[in-house]
Order: structure tokens, then C-alpha cells, then sequence
């Protein structure tokens, strides 16, 4: 087949669903991964042929775009913070908001509470970006990252990096009592599940069809279970000195920083996002 071909049909099976300039990007970006060929191959080389070894992994993947799966788990990669991580549909993508939250604890909380070779617990930790983006950034730091799913864990444990690497551990947020035996920690981050189960409604059909809904959603009833439960841990194991900064609904600004407040902690704010929404709650000790 040749290149021009593929890529004719590949937009135009995709527009419907992501519109023309979407479904363009999205064929260059396969092509790229899958060939290796520039965005503009097909013009500059018009005759050029996809190799056969190559087709049927270009037509799987494909077809998972236009049934709505997201471009980072057919590739299997996302980008954060300037690198590249391994994802599966075990994990959450990681998002922009939380790469935010990574930037403030390294340029702005670290050194507001003086502490370059702090201890790191990264509580619901999904891929592991959190942990792997502070453990690498923070060579004398020791990180930890615990999450309730085998299948993410095995995703968190097998990023490709080299160097400081987190250590990852199972464990149920919601049950306290089994980390009775951990000890004290610098800094505690969580970006835990936070999506009311009513808001599915208002949510993009790839992000629900794909993404794995206990990274996501809280019962109506109970929104911020999450956030009582890392308020509770913060009492039991942060340092004295050190900070806690969670990723929140932000709908739920003022809620959230009530939580850590009634939890004990002095000095809580609320942080906005790069659109200025309500995103971040911040607690120190
Ligand atoms: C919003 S995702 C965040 C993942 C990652 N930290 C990120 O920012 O991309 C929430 C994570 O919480 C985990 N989780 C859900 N319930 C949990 C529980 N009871 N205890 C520990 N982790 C839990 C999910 O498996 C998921 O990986």
C-alpha cells in the first residue's frame, strides 16, 4: 500500500470523531512512531510504499484510534514532564495538571520549606509519574509510591528510566490502619480518584470508554473519601517541617481545604491551575 493511501484514509476515517486538524495530527504522529517517516513523507515521496512487516501494525492501531481509544495507549507512551512513560489502559494518562503540581513542589515548595533531599511518599500512584518525576529530579530524595492495583504497580515499576528509582508498594489508601509501621515523610503528594460518579455525564466518551474508572471516580455521597483518608495519613506520617499537597476537584476547593484544616493543619491553601481553576489543596506541618 502506498503511504499517500493509508494516510488519505486514516484522516478521513478519523475526522468524524476528532475533527480535520485533530485526525491530520494523529496520522502524522502514528506514522511517525510506527514508520518513522516524517509528516510530510507522502508528499515529498509520493510513491513511497509502507513496508508489509509494517501494515498490520499500523492498521490495528488504527482501528483502535477511530473506536475512540486514546493515542497514548495505542502507542503505549505518554509524555510528562519532559519525559516519556510507559502507559497502559491499567493506568490514568497522566495529565497536565498534575505535571503543574510537580513544577510547584520542585521549584516552589521544596525550597519554601528548605529541604533538597527529602523523604517522598506518592500515595495513589497510578504510572508512577509523580514518583519517577521527583525521584529523578531529586537525586538524594527517597520516593515512594503505593497504589491499590497490581496491574498499575506493574506499570510504575517497569518505567524506562535509570538512576534514583522510586520503590513501589500495594496498599489501600482507605484502609489506615495497614500502614501502621511506615514511618515519617518530607513531603506527601497524592492526585487521588476525585470525579463524582454524577459527573460521568460530563466527561468525554474516550476518557470513560478507556480509562480505568477506579483512577477516577468517587461515589456522590462521599466525594473527598480520598482526600479524609490522605488529611488522616498526613497526621499519622508527615514530618514535622515538611508539606502535603494534594490534586483536587475543582469544584470542591473550599471542601477539600476543610478537610486539612479540620485534620489539624495550620496553614492550608487553595492553588489554581494554569486556567485558573481551583486544583491544587496545599497543607504544611
Ligand atoms: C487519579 S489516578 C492518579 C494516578 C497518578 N498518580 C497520576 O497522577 O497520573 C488515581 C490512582 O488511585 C488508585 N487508587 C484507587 N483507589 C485506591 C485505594 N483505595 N488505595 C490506593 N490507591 C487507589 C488508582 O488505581 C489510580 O492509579
Amino acid at each position: 500500500m502506498l503511504l499517500r493511501d493509508f494516510i488519505l484514509t486514516a484522516r478521513s476515517s478519523l475526522a468524524e470523531l476528532y475533527g480535520q486538524e485533530e485526525a491530520v495530527s494523529l496520522v502524522s504522529v502514528l506514522c511517525g512512531e510506527v514508520l518513522g517517516v516524517s509528516s510530510y513523507a507522502h508528499v515529498l515521496a509520493p510513491e513511497t510504499v509502507v513496508p508489509d512487516d509494517r501494515l498490520p501494525l499500523l492498521e490495528s492501531s488504527l482501528s483502535r484510534l477511530v473506536s475512540g481509544e486514546p493515542l497514548q495507549y495505542v502507542l503505549g507512551h505518554a509524555e510528562f514532564c519532559g519525559r516519556r512513560f510507559n502507559v497502559s489502559p491499567s493506568v490514568l494518562i497522566p495529565r497536565p495538571e498534575t505535571e503543574l503540581m510537580c513544577r510547584m513542589i520542585l521549584t516552589e515548595l521544596l525550597p519554601l520549606c528548605g529541604l533538597s533531599s527529602p523523604s517522598v511518599m506518592d500515595l495513589c500512584t497510578g504510572s508512577g509519574c509523580i514518583a519517577w518525576t521527583l525521584s529523578l529530579s531529586l537525586p538524594d530524595a527517597s520516593v515512594t509510591g503505593m497504589d491499590i492495583s497490581d496491574e498499575a504497580l506493574q506499570v510504575a515499576s517497569s518505567q524506562p528510566f535509570s538512576g534514583n528509582a522510586p520503590s513501589f508498594f500495594k496498599g489501600d489508601l482507605l484502609r489506615l490502619s495497614d500502614f501502621a509501621s511506615l514511618g515519617k515523610f518530607d513531603v506527601i503528594v497524592s492526585n487521588p480518584p476525585y470525579v463524582k460518579d454524577s459527573e460521568r455525564a460530563l466527561m468525554r466518551k474516550n476518557v470513560l470508554d478507556f480509562e480505568p474508572g477506579l483512577a477516577l471516580f468517587v461515589p456522590d455521597d462521599n466525594p473527598l473519601v480520598f482526600y479524609d483518608a490522605v488529611a488522616s495519613f498526613s497526621v499519622e506520617h508527615l514530618a514535622p517541617g515538611g508539606f502535603g499537597i494534594v490534586e483536587i476537584n475543582e469544584a470542591l476547593g473550599k471542601e477539600t481545604a476543610d478537610v486539612f484544616r479540620s485534620a489539624g493543619f495550620g496553614n492550608v491553601s487553595v492553588r489554581e491551575d494554569l486556567s485558573g481553576k481551583p486544583r491544587y489543596v496545599v497543607f504544611l506541618k
